[in-house]
């Protein structure tokens, strides 16, 4: 299975970073290959609803970062959706992904493919109810299999290293692919 990690955290090696890579990390057992990218490194720019991926190729016009990400969303069997919490939902740049993921419901390409989500949050878990909603609506909406989430208490960038139970439990989720 080809895994495709998605980090929406603009602090690189951070809480979800660390998560992600360990989730990857459990992966290997089932000898998948993957390709983690950080958003933040790409330049997207918002959905403007012009609707032309509703038509002919169903694919987006605008030529910006996402048009490198859609061959590796295409290509990949598993997406791993890795963001913070921020004001209970995304990150922006997360969402400014989820927003170009309109070409999708035309073009039907990521139907049937497994998805996770994996997010750190100062509040903990208890705080995530309207993001994991939001993804999985999406996914349904999508036709994406939701096959997880990981959701953690961390604030300082790195805490996350040193709470050894959801290190596991992400660990876990990703043997289990
Ligand atoms: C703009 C912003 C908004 C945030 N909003 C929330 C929030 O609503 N609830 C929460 O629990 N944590 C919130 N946080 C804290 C982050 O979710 C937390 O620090 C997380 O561990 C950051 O992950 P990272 O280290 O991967 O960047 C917010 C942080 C920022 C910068």
């Amino acid at each position: 299975m080809r895994i495709l990690a998605l980090v929406g955290s603009p602090r690189k090696g951070s809480n979800t970073d660390t998560l992600v890579e360990e989730t990857l990390k459990g992966s290997k057992v089932g000898g998948h290959k993957y390709e983690k990218i950080y958003l933040y490194e790409y330049e997207i720019s918002p959905c403007i609803d012009c609707r032309k991926c509703k038509k002919g190729d169903c694919v987006c016009v605008i030529s910006d970062g996402m048009q490198e990400i859609y061959p590796k969303m295409d290509r990949a069997d598993l997406l791993i959706f890795g963001t913070p919490n921020y004001w209970y939902g995304p990150t922006a740049k997360m969402k400014l992904l989820i927003d170009r993921m309109r070409p999708y419901v035309a073009n039907e390409k990521l139907k049937g493919k497994k998805a996770v989500v994996i997010t750190p949050a100062a509040e903990g878990p208890s705080a995530c109810g309207a993001l994991i909603e939001m993804f999985h609506m999406s996914f349904d909406y999508l036709k994406i299999e939701f096959r997880g989430k990981i959701l953690a208490e961390a604030y300082e960038r790195g805490e996350i290293k040193d709470d050894h139970a959801v290190l596991k439990n992400a660990y876990d989720l990703g043997t289990s692919f």
